[in-house]
């Protein structure tokens, strides 16, 4: 098992194949998707593409979402954590990294997602050394606008996103040191 970091609650960790039943728990919930364009996935296949899509994502940029477990009872809690979108433009910035979370509901509301993404963010700045993180979210996802803010990010503007046809919103924070 490949631990990036540890919280006082949490460990981050790399997504493996074992977390195939996680994510099919997460990602099979319409709490989850509500502001995400409410299309949970419905079949076990779609979690493994998840799943290999992220373990590409390190591969190709040594970064990418990982997964987070509870460190008492090392149950799967759903994933955090920093991505290089090479391959996407968003509000007109392509090649940029971005902070992101998506928490099974029976964790939501315990603080994890602020825990663990505040040290995902001490990782960009002492370990990848970047200069600028980014974050976005639908418009009306208040819970992850407030995790934004609470880990230091600072909201920029709204925009639209042409292919989901979404409001966003559009964040970002610079490297402290
Ligand atoms: C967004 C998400 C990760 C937050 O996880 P979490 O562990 O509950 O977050 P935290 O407990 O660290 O913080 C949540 C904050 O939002 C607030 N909040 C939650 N729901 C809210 C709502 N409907 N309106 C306003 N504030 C809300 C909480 O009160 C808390 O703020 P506070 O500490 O100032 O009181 C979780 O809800 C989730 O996984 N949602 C589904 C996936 C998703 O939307 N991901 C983000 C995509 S951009």
């Amino acid at each position: 098992m490949n631990i990036h970091l540890e919280t006082e609650r949490l460990i981050i960790r790399d997504l493996t194949e074992h977390d195939l039943e996680g994510i099919f728990v997460l990602d099979s919930d319409s709490r989850v998707h509500e502001f995400l364009g409410q299309k949970p996935i419905t079949k076990k296949e779609e979690a493994l593409k998840y799943i290999k899509d992220v373990q590409q994502q390190y591969t190709e940029s040594g970064v990418g979402r990982w997964a987070v477990e509870t460190k008492d009872t090392s149950e799967f809690v759903g994933w955090c954590g920093l991505r290089l979108y090479s391959d996407y433009t968003f509000n007109n910035h392509t090649n940029f990294y971005d902070i992101g979370y998506r928490l099974r509901p029976k964790f939501w509301g315990k603080g994890f997602a602020t825990e663990a993404s505040k040290e995902c963010l001490n990782y960009a700045w002492n370990t990848l050394q970047l200069k600028t993180v980014y974050g976005i979210t639908e418009q009306h996802n208040e819970a992850s606008h407030r995790v934004l803010l609470k880990i230091g990010l600072q909201y920029i503007e709204d925009f639209h996103y042409e292919p989901e046809n979404m409001m966003l919103r559009w964040y970002s924070i610079t490297n402290p040191n």
